[in-house]
């Protein structure tokens, strides 16, 4: 696996005579419920990232571990940066990934917080990048990849921390899962025009859970889901 922090940049310039795609893993520190860690958006990011670069043999660029999560702010421990920052910290990732020659950049987000910043960046470099052109997996939103977690659970309700996004972490990084440390509750996504900020999300997501009790999570659904998001990536990096 080619991964760029394990690259001299001789390495990279040897790599971009030949070959103009990176993947791009982007993540966040943020709460997932009482029993994920902070980093679980960062582990889906790099796990699906690292095993596309895997099969593909695509560079993966390091995994951006901080993200925009201000509605999670009102839960110790997560760590946010504001909108228009992390907006110039993406635009910046992207001109320096263009001046060195990549052209094509598959993004890995995996964090749904992120994706209006990374649209608002891949505008804003548009103008200037003229050659630049990016895709995106997110393996909740890609009705593809999601349908692994129904068709394995049945309909399961809502994505943060919930039974898919816990069975993904059980098949990545276990240690980062405390299943007994779950309440017995569902928390139902109910329907609303409320925009969920640091203020309302603690209020009507107390234990911080999107969606049902995910005490069923497996790491076999896990794993599943980790392999149909693999298999798409490495489809849309073909194609590209
Ligand atoms: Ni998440």
């Amino acid at each position: 696996m080619k991964l760029l922090s394990e690259m001299s940049w001789e390495e990279t310039k040897e790599y971009l005579a030949q070959e103009d795609r990176i993947i791009l893993p982007l993540g966040a520190t943020e709460q997932h419920g009482p029993h994920l860690g902070l980093g679980t958006d960062t582990f889906e990011a790099d796990a699906i990232a690292r095993a596309v670069g895997e099969k593909t043999g695509v560079v993966v660029a390091p995994t951006l571990c901080f993200g925009m999560s201000h509605h999670h702010l009102g839960f110790p421990g997560t760590i946010s940066l504001k909108p228009a920052t992390l907006i110039a910290v993406y635009e910046d990732v992207f001109r320096a990934l263009y001046r060195h020659g990549f052209r094509r950049v598959l993004i890995v987000n995996g964090h749904g917080g992120n994706e209006a910043a990374i649209q608002s960046a891949l505008h804003q470099v548009a103008a200037d990048l003229e050659h630049l052109r990016a895709k995106i997996f997110q393996w909740w939103s890609d009705a593809e990849a999601y349908r692994v977690v129904s068709e394995m659970l049945g309909a399961q309700e809502g994505s943060h921390a919930s039974p898919g996004e816990t069975s993904l972490m059980l098949a990545i990084n276990a240690n980062a899962v405390k299943l007994p440390r779950l309440k017995g509750r569902d928390a139902n996504v109910i329907p609303s025009r409320d925009i969920l900020n640091m203020h309302l999300f603690p209020h009507k997501y107390p234990d911080g859970i999107m969606g049902l009790n995910p005490s069923n999570a497996t790491a076999k659904v896990g794993q599943a889901l980790l392999d149909k998001s693999v298999e798409i990536c490495a489809r849309e990096l073909e194609s590209f």
